[in-house]
Order: C-alpha cells, then structure tokens, then sequence
C-alpha cells in the first residue's frame, strides 16, 4: 500500500491535531442550530427585491410584489403551473458571499437531520451568518417559488476557518455549514442557503440577502426501516473531472438517497482542485448527502476535513475524530475509516472493535457496510491489498459480520468472493470486498487472484449502485458512463 510521507507529517504533527481538534469543537461540531420561525407569505417577493434594496442603497425590505398572503401562494404543488412565474431567487446582494462549493453531508440521524455546507469569499467569521431556507417539497414549486414565497423554515448555522492552499500560497479558507434537524422521516425537502442582513417577519421583508438557487434533499426512512433504499458509491476522480461534467447530470438523476465516496476526489488536495471538483460534482451534491473518506491524495487533511462537517463518532480517539464515522440509515449501518497510514489503521481498532460490537447487536440492523480508501482485497497489480487493513481491520470485519467493505486506490473494479479467514466462505457468510476506484481517474489494470470474482480494467471507469430492499442487497457497477454494466450480485440475509 502506498502512504504518504507528506500527509504522514501533517496529520502526525501537534500541532495540526491541535487545530483539528481546536477548530474542531469551535466549529461545525460543537455549535447547534437555530432554528427559527416560519417565513411569512411573501416573503420571497421581498427577497427579490433585494437587488433593488442594494442597487438604491437601501437596507430595509421591499413590498412583495406579487401580494403576501394572496390564495394561490398558499395554494398546494398542484397549482404551482397554473400560477404566474414566481420570483427567482434574490442576485447575490455581495459578491463575495456568493455560494460556491456547496454540498450536503450527515452528521446525525440522517432520517430527521442534514447538514448544508458551501463556501464564499468571505473569510471573517464575524462578518457572515451562514442561514437556510427550507420546506418539504410537497409544499414548494418545482422552481422553488414557494421556497422563496413564503411557507419555508429558517435555520442558522455557523462557520469553520481552516488553512487552505491556493495556487498563491496558503491562505485563510472558511466553510459555513447549517444544520437542519427535526426533520420527516423519508420526505422530499427543498431549500437554498446563503445570509441576509436582517428579516422582518412582520413584512416578510429581507434585507441584504444572498440567496443560493433552490436544492433538494430526501431524509432517510427511520431508522429500522424496512423500506427499500438505493446508494452509490465511487471513487478516485483526481484529475477526471472533465468526464464528471460530462455526465454529472446523469448521475445526479440516479434516484440515489446518498453518495459515498471512498477518497481521492483530488489530486494533491490543494484547494482549486477541491474548487472544481465540488463544481464537477454540483448537480449530485445540490440534491443529495455525499459521505467521504480521505484517501491519500487529499495530502492536506485540514483542506479535507476542513470542507466537510462529518459525524463525531463517540469514544473515538481526538486525532481521529471525523477521519472514522457511522450512520445507521434505515437498516443499513455504514461505517466510514482513515486508511491512510499503518498508525492510523492500528490507531482506530479500539474504537471500531467496541463500535462493531454495539453495532452487531442493534436488531435494526440488517446490512453492516465499511469504506475505506485502500483495499483489504485487491489483485490490481498497481497498489493491491492493504496488509495494514487485512491485518488490523479483516479479523473485525469477519468477527462482527460486515457484509460488503469498500474501497477504492485502485483505480479499477474488482469483487471478491466471500471471505473468511483468508480463504472462500461458505455461500451466505464471509466478507465480501468490493474495489470501485474509477471515478474517472487515470485508469490502472485490473488483475485476478484466489479471492477474486469479477475484475475490469479501470479504462470503463467505474461506480457501484447499492440497493437495499429489506433483506435483500443488490450491487450492481456500472462504466463509468452507465453504458455497461461490468457486475451485478445479489445477496440475501
Ligand atoms: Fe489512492
Ligand atoms: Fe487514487
């Protein structure tokens, strides 16, 4: 397995842990939301007129121009065509507050929370409060009229600076997050996110906003949950991002509830490549979770875990804590892991062994999944198995009865058999290992070894649909440009 020396030293160093750890429990982790009153009618046709508000020097709000309160604004989604064009979305009242890097991760229960996050230009943690608008779907127009009109929610949130590199040396980066809680069980949401200086429910006037176009999200079924679910999962884009543009929409159409991705999204880590990455991958992350871990191209683990608001897994080591973490969503438990050096791997066994055996037990459960970047498992003659993970994480995941651990660092697609003990299981037990490392990365060859069942070469590129119907789990990978299913296996419980 190949570490990284440069990521060794960051993430070995005191004083990188002490900022992690500091911004840490100053930031995203530590601070709740606010969650404040519904908008008033009309309050979109106020925020419209924001641009007017700036452009006249004004701060206080607008009259709604389409009439607070009229029927059709408190009409049902069926009715959403047959009325007049909603106003859009306030223009950006500054610049840089516009919302760029935007993506959606769990921290909690993903069936009542989610956690939005972007960036803007705007560095001052004082000078910025990062807010969201949102509403179930069933109660907003397809264009977001009724986001922006009237029947939304508010929450605030707040911001996290780290250290970041641009292509003129380090800088001050800051990612502004908003959690949402108390949310439906298995409903549609839309939302935008973005500031405005001040809101008078009264009036429902805004002043100052700059508000992001409307996104979506779908909250997982309770947990328990028999209810089928769809996930996918990928891999390794670093430098492919001219193929994800290509086919992003696409993806983002795979009725899919979250992504996972398995690390590599970057070249170096450096914060323009994050930039276009995020960009690349903006249809899928405006309308759906993406769940990382940090594979070891992303060199620079502040950059990493600076951008993304990540669960904080309880009784996990400090200098570990949003590198591993879990969910249970519906009657999938997933469990995310830092591969990226030997220490770590060993660092992280008290926690996963304890973790793996509360897990075990939870009668909700029906399918335990673990993603990691490097593979337990893999006969690529690139990088191949990870004698770190067989050694220190194999005899956990065999002990308490994961199902399918994923991977990527190989930038090709390989399954195995079941295992057991270093050897084929009996039919319906055994881990079984999927390596998906070809989001669009330079391709690497494949290979064929004891263990494996299906192998291609990394040059279709690759990703994995993880269906869940109770019981019953479909895996299926695709090529990279869902031409060609290169797998498909179906296993039950
Ligand atoms: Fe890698
Ligand atoms: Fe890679």
């Amino acid at each position: 397995m190949m570490q990284s020396s440069f990521f060794f030293g960051l993430r070995g160093s005191g004083l990188a842990r002490w900022w992690l750890t500091a911004t840490l429990a100053a930031g995203c982790a530590a601070k709740p939301p606010v969650q404040d009153a519904p908008l008033p009618a009309g309050a979109a046709d106020a925020a419209a007129g924001t641009a007017d508000a700036a452009a006249g020097g004004r701060t206080a709000g607008f009259a709604p121009r389409n009439g607070a309160g009229e029927a059709k604004d408190q009409a049902g989604p069926d009715q959403c065509k047959d009325s007049k064009p909603g106003p859009p979305p306030p223009p950006p009242h500054n610049p840089l507050e516009y919302v760029r890097n935007f993506h959606q991760t769990w921290q909690r229960d993903p069936s009542t929370t989610v956690t939005l996050t972007w960036t803007t230009n705007v560095t001052d943690l004082a000078a910025y409060t990062p807010r969201a608008l949102y509403a179930p779907a069933s109660e907003v127009c397809s264009d977001g009229r009724r986001l922006f009109a009237g029947q939304a929610l508010q929450a605030t949130g707040s911001g996290l600076q780290y250290d970041t590199i641009t292509w003129d040396g380090q800088q001050k980066a800051v990612t502004w997050t908003v959690e949402l809680t108390g949310l439906t069980p298995d409903t549609d949401y839309a939302f935008a996110v973005g500031t405005w200086q001040s809101h008078d429910p009264a009036t429902g006037h805004f002043a100052k906003a700059t508000l992001s176009q409307p996104g979506r999200f779908r909250t997982a079924p309770a947990k328990g949950s028999r209810a089928p679910m769809r996930f996918v999962m990928a891999g390794d884009s670093r430098g492919g991002t001219a193929n994800i543009y290509t086919h992003s929409k696409r993806f983002a159409a795979i009725p899919a509830l979250a992504w996972f991705f398995t690390g590599d999204m970057s070249s170096t880590g450096v914060q323009p490549q994050w930039d276009d990455w995020f960009e690349s991958m903006g249809p899928i992350l405006w309308t759906k979770p993406l769940m990382p871990v940090q594979g070891n191209h992303e060199m620079l683990a502040e950059i990493h875990y600076g951008q993304f608001a990540l669960p904080v897994a309880p009784g996990l080591s400090a200098d570990y804590l949003e590198h591993a973490w879990a969910l249970d969503i519906g009657n999938v438990h997933m469990i995310g892991l830092d591969s990226n050096t030997d220490e770590g791997i060993a660092d992280q066994v008290p926690w996963l062994t304890k973790h793996l055996e509360a897990a075990a037990k939870n009668p909700d459960t029906d399918w335990t999944f673990v993603m990691m970047h490097h593979p337990a498992y893999s006969a690529s003659t690139v990088h191949g198995s990870s004698t770190a993970v067989q050694k220190h994480w194999v005899p956990l995941f065999e002990k308490y009865g994961v199902d399918v651990a994923f991977a990527g660092h190989d930038h090709c697609y390989e399954r195995s058999v079941p295992i057991t003990a270093g050897k084929p299981a009996a039919a319906a037990t055994g881990v079984t290992y999927v390596v998906a490392g070809g989001f669009f990365a330079p391709p690497y060859k494949n290979g064929s070894d004891w263990w494996t069942a299906v192998s291609h070469h990394g040059n279709k590129y690759n990703y994995v649909e993880i269906s869940v119907n109770g019981k019953a789990l479909t895996l299926t990978a695709w090529s990279g440009d869902g031409a060609e299913k290169l797998d498909q296996v179906q296993i039950t419980r």
